[in-house]
């Protein structure tokens, strides 16, 4: 029997697939309507102590292709598919505050489902560090199940936070420090893949106690340049800042990211996030190692909070463990991690012998010129 509940950082989740800190997760009516459409759980959109206000104007679009053709654009017209989205959002506008009886009201009418708060302060000094710890304590006591601290959010001007933090292995340290001496649920950290090597971060983060790491937040980008007018797709008054592109456009790169980590630490716990929405997206992330998996895109444009994603997601689970069931799986434990040892230094890549060789030119290989060519040529 195909048995779709895990355990990860010890707390059970009747299936791995949550919603990601996004739009779909701003509100408790949004939280509970997601609990209700089947998600095994929810991270809060980031909390943080500041005082937010986002730019005039859409803070999110999207991105498409036309169907067989090569217009990319967030204009909206028929017959295209989507390539990613773009969101220069901050974190909640909505202060603690607000927050405060929200999450334990929420924890209370859904007890067996995963509520994760997403929080983030600065980290560049002690009164910042003291935020992480002001914030911690207030969403623990409020009933949650664990706690994400946000070191990835890509537009922040402050240099000691957000993405900023998760490209620092030393601001990533005293972070993760300040929010483990008060913590008594599990600590996930969700890092930035805008840094040179991740494997750093990561170590930095568990070397002092943190439980998890989630990874993608989205990659730094900027909305394309309409051609006729000139302008960004996205801009206020003409301009435009650094933003993050999410959705199907960076599945690939978040996979190399999250390779490179549990590949690093087989034995510690990750939470796989981009371009996510069907099962077999998914998969890869558990293949690589990742006990559980986090959607935003998709699920905004599934009914603002993916009724027909998780849908996908948990029945995709299904078949997929009754297609293996032949070889004894019948949950995530038994084919997690499968191709992790499968990513490998470029050298330990076989070449064919030399006969075979031509040039490195293969007849059939889209996008060289084939062999002969190769061969008139020089
Ligand atoms: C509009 C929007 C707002 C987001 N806000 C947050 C946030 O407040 N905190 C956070 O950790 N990640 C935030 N994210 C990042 C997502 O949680 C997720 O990491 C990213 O979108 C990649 O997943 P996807 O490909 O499923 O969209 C946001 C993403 C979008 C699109």
């Amino acid at each position: 029997m195909a048995d779709l509940s895990t355990v990860f950082t010890g707390i059970h989740f009747e299936n791995p697939f949550l919603l990601a800190s996004a739009p779909p997760t701003e509100s408790e009516t949004n939280i509970m309507r997601a609990y209700e459409a089947g998600w095994g759980g929810v991270v809060t959109k980031t909390i943080g102590l500041h005082p937010v206000v986002n730019v005039r104007g859409p803070k999110t679009k999207f991105l498409r292709a036309d169907n067989g053709g090569t217009r990319l654009s967030m204009a909206k017209r028929p017959d295209t598919t989507l390539v990613a989205s773009w969101n220069w959002e901050l974190i909640s506008d909505k202060p603690l505050d607000w927050w405060i009886g929200r999450l334990s009201a929420i924890k209370k009418a859904w007890p067996n489902k995963v509520l994760v708060a997403s929080i983030m302060a600065g980290s560049g000094n002690d009164k910042e560090l003291a935020n992480w710890q002001t914030l911690t304590r207030a969403v623990q006591d409020e009933g949650v199940d664990a706690i994400e601290l946000n070191f990835s959010c890509p537009h922040m001007d402050r240099v000691d936070m957000g993405a900023n933090v998760g490209k620092d292995p030393v601001l990533c340290s005293v972070s993760t420090q300040a929010v483990k001496e008060v913590a008594r649920v599990p600590v996930w950290v969700k890092l930035t893949p805008a840094s040179a090597d991740i494997v750093e971060e990561a170590a930095a983060v568990f070397r002092m106690g943190g439980d998890a790491i989630s990874s993608s937040n989205t990659f730094p980008s900027l909305p394309l340049i309409d051609p006729e007018t000139l302008d960004f797709e996205v801009n206020v008054d003409g301009y435009v800042a650094s933003g993050g592109l999410g959705g199907p456009a960076i599945l690939p790169q978040s996979l190399a990211k999250m390779a490179q980590m549990t590949q690093a630490f087989p034995d510690r716990e990750f939470s796989g996030i981009g371009g996510i929405s069907t099962f077999a997206h998914a998969l890869n992330y558990f293949l690589l190692g990742c006990g559980t998996v986090q959607v935003a895109t998709a699920a905004m444009l599934d009914h603002a909070i993916g009724p027909n994603v998780i849908r996908t997601l948990t029945s995709g689970m299904t078949e997929f463990l009754e297609r293996n069931a032949e070889r004894g799986w019948t949950s995530l434990a038994d084919f997690r991690g499968l191709r992790r040892g499968h990513v490998v230094p470029h050298a330990q890549i076989a070449r064919p012998n030399a006969a075979d060789y031509h040039g490195g030119y293969e007849d059939d290989a889209e996008g060289y010129a084939r062999a002969e060519e190769f061969a008139q040529a020089r």
